[in-house]
Formats: structure tokens, C-alpha cells, sequence
């Protein structure tokens, strides 16, 4: 963009915007900046990916987010550059939406948000405000001003809560945004820039909202393992869990959202930032005891679903043969890091069992490139299930609701069904002669 571009996109308050990171979070952050009329440039260093993206095509799975991107690029709102250096150049505002894997012990690896500061350190525009919306520990904001040495630019807190596969609703309807700096100015054009209509603002300091990324993801995993954990005392003492969240969802104060049993919580971000939060509270001297122990339920959870499988399957797994539906960690994404149900597989195949598997994102010959050479998977699900001691439903894609289960009753070796995501209707199932298992319901 030249200088002349830049004037005139601040002047109608349309700012000159970089994306560093085209992952989860920093592809829909450009994509709903250009479509609001921003100037956005977005680094993205892998060649692949970064073709793609110039030809408006995403390289992840996120409805609506192709054509947002085919919009910015055709507009020229949007262009994608291969170096972090390159996209900062004449930007007002930086986002920072690189990855922090788990280190180790449990702690965020900071190695990413430290090299992308690092890079771009020299070549940010006087001025420059960089918002960090990667999920960082506690004290990053003055990290990066740290790195970044230069009194001319400032840092703020600006944590993202949307969910995969639902990225752009989320990000074009939050429920709050969260932005914390030293400087209330700062936060405050932070703020304007990023707000939306009719979401509540929060701003703060750097810590507390750099905190409140944490506690969301813990809370939200807290609230999963205690429903789960109802759902185990429902099969113990025979009530139904479906109508328990019912009874306790209509209470406003505990709602419905995110009180759908399963096989655990999984995916790139409950885990690793409940892990995060111990390690925030132990550098500190505190141990979060409900976390860990939401953390150590979710670990019973999955042995749960799996002992369920092996009583289904007649008392052993040994030399068995199950058929799994789904293998992503929740439906509507093709994710599959820390993926309940891989895990569920591995346990699967740790006790004895072959695992013939179905999910409607894995490819039968990407299966090996994707670290699943230990089961055999299957384009077809009529085709993974054939001949199978027992079916473990394991992720709750809709379109497994639509199987033609009377096909399937003819090319099993035995009509069993575990059902971790009571997505199925038992009645019909066992009209078919399906032996028929929910989670904390009959
Ligand atoms: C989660 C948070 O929900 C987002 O707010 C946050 O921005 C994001 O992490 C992040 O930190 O980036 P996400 O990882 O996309 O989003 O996944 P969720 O939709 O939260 O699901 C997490 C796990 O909980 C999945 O395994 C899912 O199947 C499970 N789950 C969720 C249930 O078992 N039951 C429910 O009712 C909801």
C-alpha cells in the first residue's frame, strides 16, 4: 500500500491493518477486518498456504471464511505476504495471532510470539500498536515490549474466544471483547477498532485480560467434566442426563450452552491452556485444584467411554473389532489435535482392538500423513463398519444421524452401538436389533 493509501484509509477510519499468522485465529480476524473495510495484510510463511490464500482460498475448514477472503483479495482489502517484516510495513495496528503450543511442563511455548516480535521489531511503522491475540501466559504484553524495545510502539491484550468451525459467527457476533493495556487510551482505539455492535466491552489491564482468556477456557472445561461426570453418576443410578440438563439448563444462572455430554473435551485449546492455568498458579505458589481435578475427570471420562466399549463388546477388546464414526475432536472442523476421540482409538488399540474408522474430513490415503497409520480408515462408513464386533460413535457429526442403520445391522458381526455423544434415537436402533449404549442415559 503507498503512503497516499494510508492517509486516506486513516482519514475514513479505515486503517492499514497486518495479520501476523493465517491459523485459526488470524485468518477470520483478516478476513472480518478487510470485510469492514479495513486495509489488512497477512503474513503467512508456508508457500502452500500462502497460494492458497491469494487465491482466496482458506486453508482451513470454516464456514464462510472462503468467501470472505475471495471478497478481500478481489476488493483488494486483502492481500497475504510471506514475511511477517513485509505485512507490518505502513500498518497502524499488528495483530499477533501466532501459535503457543504447550511447552513440557504444561506452560505455553513462547518461541512463536517471540520470533514474529523479534522479525518485525525494525520495520513497524512509527506508532505502531501491536494487539496480541494469541493465548499467552500472564506478563506477555510487557514481553513483547520488551523484545520489541521501542518507546514509539505500544502492546495490548486483545484475547480472541471464538470457536472452531463456527470462527466467523463468533467473530461477527461476541458475546464480549476483552482488551487490556497499561495505557486506557491505547486499549480504548484498540477497542473502537475491534468492537462490534451491540458486544460489551471490557477493558483492563494487560494481566487480567491476558487472565481472562484462562479462566474462560477453564471454566468452560470445568462446566464439561462436571457434566460428564453427571452423566457417569446418571448410569450408576440409572436417571436420564438428557432430562437432568433439562432441569438444571432452565435455571439462568446455569444455562444450557455447553452442557452436552461426551467422550471428554478435547482440541487445540481446552487442554492446553487448563495446563497453562496450572502452570500460571504454580509459578505463583497456588494450585488450582478444581482445574486439576476437571482435568483428571476428563482423563476418567475417556476410560469411561472406553470401558463402556469393551462391556458392549462382550468383556474384552482383545482380538475385537470396532467400528469408530468420527474422529475430529468435535463436529464441523477437520481438527483432530488432542481429539477425545483419538484418544478413545489409541486406548482402542492399546487393549487389543482393531479400529476400522470413518469421519467424514480424513481421507483413506492421507491416513498414514496424518499419524494414523494405527487404524484403518475408510472413505465409506458402511464400509468401516462391515464386519465389526461393535460400533463406538465418537464424534457427533450430524449427517451419522442420516446412516441407514438397517444396512448397517446386515454388515456387522455384531449390533452393538456406543453412542459417546447421545447423538442417535436408542428407540429405533433397537427396533433394528442394535444393542444400544448412551452416555448417563438408557
Ligand atoms: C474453545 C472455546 O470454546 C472458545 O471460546 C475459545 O476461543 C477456543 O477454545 C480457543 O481458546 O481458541 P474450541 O477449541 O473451538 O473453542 O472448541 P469447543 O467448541 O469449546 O469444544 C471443546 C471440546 O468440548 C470439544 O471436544 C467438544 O466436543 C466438547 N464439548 C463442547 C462437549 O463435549 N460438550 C459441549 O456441550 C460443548
Amino acid at each position: 500500500m503507498s503512503s497516499t493509501d494510508f492517509m486516506q484509509a486513516g482519514k475514513d477510519n479505515l486503517r492499514h491493518i497486518a495479520v501476523i499468522g493465517a491459523g485459526y485465529v488470524g485468518l477470520p480476524t483478516a478476513a472480518i477486518l478487510s470485510h469492514r473495510g479495513h486495509f489488512v495484510t497477512i503474513a503467512e510463511r508456508d508457500g502452500a498456504r500462502l497460494e492458497m490464500l491469494r487465491q482466496g482460498a482458506s486453508p482451513i475448514a470454516e464456514s464462510g471464511l472462503d468467501e470472505m477472503l475471495q471478497e478481500g483479495i478481489r476488493t483488494g482489502h486483502l492481500r497475504a505476504v510471506a514475511t511477517a517484516a513485509e505485512a507490518v510495513s505502513g500498518a497502524e495496528f499488528v495483530f499477533l495471532c501466532v501459535e503457543t503450543p504447550q511447552a513440557a511442563d504444561g506452560s505455553a511455548d513462547l518461541s512463536f510470539i517471540i520470533g514474529a516480535t523479534t522479525e518485525i521489531a525494525e520495520y513497524l511503522t512509527d506508532g505502531a500498536i501491536i494487539v496480541n491475540k494469541s493465548t499467552v501466559p500472564l506478563g506477555t504484553v510487557e514481553l513483547v515490549e520488551r523484545v520489541i524495545g521501542r518507546s514509539d510502539i505500544s502492546v495490548v491484550s486483545n484475547p480472541e474466544f471464538l470457536r472452531e468451525g463456527r470462527a466467523i459467527a463468533d467473530s461477527l457476533n461476541p458475546d464480549r471483547v476483552v482488551v487490556g493495556a497499561q495505557n486506557r487510551d491505547i486499549a480504548t482505539r484498540v477497542a473502537n477498532l475491534v468492537s462490534v455492535t451491540g458486544a460489551p466491552v471490557v477493558i483492563t489491564d494487560a494481566t487480567t485480560s491476558e487472565l481472562i482468556k484462562y479462566a474462560s477456557n477453564a471454566f468452560l472445561a470445568t462446566k464439561l467434566t462436571f457434566i460428564n461426570t453427571m452423566a457417569r453418576l446418571c448410569d450408576a443410578v440409572g436417571a436420564n442426563v438428557s432430562d437432568l440438563v433439562l432441569g438444571i439448563g432452565h435455571d439462568k444462572r446455569i444455562g444450557f450452552d455447553f452442557l452436552q455430554p461426551g467422550p471428554g473435551w478435547g482440541g487445540s485449546c481446552l487442554p492446553k491452556d487448563t495446563s497453562a492455568l496450572l502452570a500460571i498458579a504454580e509459578s505463583v505458589g497456588f494450585d488450582i485444584e478444581i482445574v486439576r481435578a476437571a482435568i483428571v475427570g476428563n482423563e476418567d471420562q475417556m476410560n469411561w467411554v472406553v470401558d463402556k466399549i469393551r462391556i458392549a463388546t462382550g468383556g474384552t477388546l482383545d482380538g475385537r473389532c470396532i467400528g469408530v464414526l468420527g474422529l475430529t475432536f468435535k463436529a464441523n472442523t477437520g481438527d483432530r489435535r488432542d481429539s477425545p476421540a483419538i484418544s478413545i482409538t489409541n486406548r482402542l488399540v492399546a487393549q487389543g482392538a482393531t479400529v476400522r474408522a470413518f469421519d467424514p474430513t480424513v481421507r483413506r490415503d492421507s491416513a498414514d500423513a496424518l499419524d494414523l497409520s494405527h487404524l484403518e480408515v475408510y472413505d465409506d462408513p458402511y464400509e468401516a463398519l462391515a464386519g465389526t464386533h461393535g460400533i463406538a460413535l465418537l464424534t457427533e457429526w450430524p449427517e451419522f444421524r442420516d446412516l441407514d442403520f438397517e444396512r448397517i445391522r446386515q454388515c456387522v458381526t455384531t449390533p452393538s452401538i456406543v453412542d459417546a455423544r447421545n447423538l442417535l434415537a436408542a428407540g429405533p436402533l433397537r427396533e433394528l436389533g442394535f444393542s444400544y449404549t448412551g452416555i448417563g442415559r438408557k
